[in-house]
């Protein structure tokens, strides 16, 4: 399932992030703002579990979080840019860390590091954070190998979409409910989403 988030607040944003002017501070505090709007949208189906409280007024049934283990996991480098605004949504979230690079000609995921702790009774709830879905391939890889693990909820939380990003993840992945912030037109012939923002790890550390 993949949900493409709608709403002006969002769009302002969106606007602002692929504007080549904007320089990376600017930039990382979007990605901030939109990553606390796809989280806000993605877990609306956590688990909770009633508590009962007693307010200055009245005693009531109140619910909190029941997700005991939620491992949030960037695909670096990019990915990171999105983990502080997890991190203050789920403050008791761990991490994990997937390393992906493309291959600059044919866009083919190339993993070259993962410090993820093994699932360990699937009841783990694993948020895989990467601002770009481009051909599919570096977060579907990143899915492939939480699988492996033992992971069974997992979730993709990303900024753009491009189509052919999204068929693919769906047809590999069709379990994983993936969050979108927009969904663009097409890839160009360098692999690169287009109208898009350009290449978002340069964007968010300045390394253009
Ligand atoms: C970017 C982005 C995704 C990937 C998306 O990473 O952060 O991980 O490309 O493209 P795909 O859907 O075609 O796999 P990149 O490989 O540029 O590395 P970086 O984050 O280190 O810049
Ligand atoms: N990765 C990026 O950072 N940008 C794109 O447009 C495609 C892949």
């Amino acid at each position: 399932m993949h949900t493409v988030l709608n709403h002006p607040l969002l769009e302002h944003r969106l606007s602002l992030m692929r504007d080549i002017a904007t320089p990376p501070k600017l930039f990382r505090e979007l990605v901030n703002e939109i990553t606390v709007f796809l989280a806000y949208e993605a877990l609306g189906d956590i688990k909770m579990r009633e508590i009962a409280i007693e307010t200055p007024v009245a005693k009531t049934v109140g619910r909190r979080v029941d997700e005991p283990r939620i491992i949030l996991v960037p695909i670096l480098r990019a990915g990171m840019g999105m983990l502080d605004a997890m991190l203050h949504v789920l403050p008791y979230a761990k991490v994990g860390v997937l390393g992906m690079q493309r291959d600059e000609t044919t866009a083919e995921p190339i993993p070259y590091y993962a410090k993820v702790p093994p699932a360990k009774n699937g009841e783990e709830l694993a948020i895989v954070i990467d601002p770009m879905l481009a051909t599919g391939g570096s977060a579907s890889d990143a899915v492939a190998q939480l699988k492996k693990l033992g992971y069974k909820r997992i979730k993709f939380l990303n900024i753009i979409s491009a189509p052919e990003g999204i068929a693919k993840f769906e047809k590999d992945h069709p379990d994983v409910g993936v969050f979108t912030a927009a969904k663009d037109e097409r890839l160009n012939s360098h692999y690169y989403i287009v109208p898009g923002l350009g290449d978002a790890g340069d964007r968010i550390f300045g390394t253009l």
